[in-house]
């Protein structure tokens, strides 16, 4: 049985999508089976490994053309797909069946694409809504499938980021060390807490993970993070020991926001990885 995890942090630019990109590419090099799904109306995971894995003929940075809008968009692949509004009675939404959605990347990682059409849902309110990823999950036995299933959530509370947590087993929440990083994890345990006790779900925070480090570690960045770990938000989090620096390749460079695709990165990915595995499979153990 597969598990799902949500990244995700009230904040925006921590490395949310980078880090889900990361996870994701390295658990399927590695031999797991992975599906990653872009619940972020930016859609920034979804073109970078598109860019990254789909661009074969369509090299002219000039077109217009990319795989996305002649391959995804035309055909509704995307994750809007599941927050179709029941219209009226006699039009009832049914789930969507996986396989004409989902698109495979390389061995071992397929991709549920995002879509910024994502925007305008979130301006109808269907309480069902809230269950749609959930319910994809379960009525494709997407666990079944796959060994870990990646959600990239966007940084704001919307009806994706409870769709994306209601449908969880864990959160991993990228962190990057600023003096205003304990508002997104202020915010991000308060609304998790709500969905919990509204939606009696089972849902576990698997840690916090630092990203963009600086390596030239300084007494102020030191202080900062001191006075972050002593706030109550951030005692019950277990903090992993891997941490992600930054790597100007990911900004710069040739293969994109893609983490594994750089020597530096890559090895701050495996760590990272290695560490949340150990993590979800103690926690079985434990809970068995
Ligand atoms: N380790 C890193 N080193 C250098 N740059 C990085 C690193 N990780 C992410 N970045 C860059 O930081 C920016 C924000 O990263 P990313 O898009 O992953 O954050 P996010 O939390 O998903 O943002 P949003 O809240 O907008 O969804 C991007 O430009 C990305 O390329
Ligand atoms: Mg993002």
């Amino acid at each position: 049985m597969g598990y799902v995890i949500s990244v995700i942090n009230m904040k925006g630019g921590v490395g949310k999508t980078t880090l889900s990109i990361g996870i994701a590419d390295y658990l399927a090099e590695i031999g797991k089976t992975v599906l990653i799904i872009d619940a972020d109306p930016q859609f920034n995971c979804t073109q970078a490994l598109l860019d990254y894995y789909k661009s074969k003929g369509y090299e002219d940075p000039d077109s217009e053309q990319n795989y996305y809008s002649e391959k995804v968009l035309p055909y509704s692949k995307t994750i809007y797909k599941l927050f179709t509004p029941q219209t009226d009675m006699m039009h009832s939404y049914s789930t969507p069946n996986a396989e004409q959605l989902i698109i495979n990347l390389k061995a071992n990682l397929d991709i549920l694409c995002g879509d910024l059409n994502l925007v305008l849902v979130n301006k109808v309110s269907d309480h069902t809504f809230v269950k749609r990823i959930r319910n994809f999950i379960d009525d494709n036995k997407l666990r079944d499938k796959y060994e870990y299933i990646i959600i990239d959530c966007p940084p704001t509370l919307t009806i994706y980021t409870d769709s994306a947590l209601m449908a969880s087993d864990y959160y991993l929440v990228p962190n990057r060390i600023d003096r205003y990083s304990i508002v997104g994890i202020d915010s991000l345990q308060k609304a998790v807490g709500n969905l919990i006790r509204e939606e009696r779900i089972k849902l576990k925070c698997i840690g916090l993970v630092y990203t963009m480090v600086n390596n030239i570690t300084s007494v102020k960045q030191d202080s900062i993070r001191t006075s972050f770990e002593s706030k109550k938000a951030v005692n019950d989090i277990d903090i992993f020991n891997s941490s992600s620096s930054i790597v100007n390749n990911i900004q710069y460079g040739m293969s994109g926001t893609i983490p594994t695709k750089y020597k530096a990165s890559r090895e701050d990915i495996e760590a990272i990885s290695l560490e949340l595995v150990e993590k979800i499979d103690n926690d079985n153990i434990e809970g068995e």
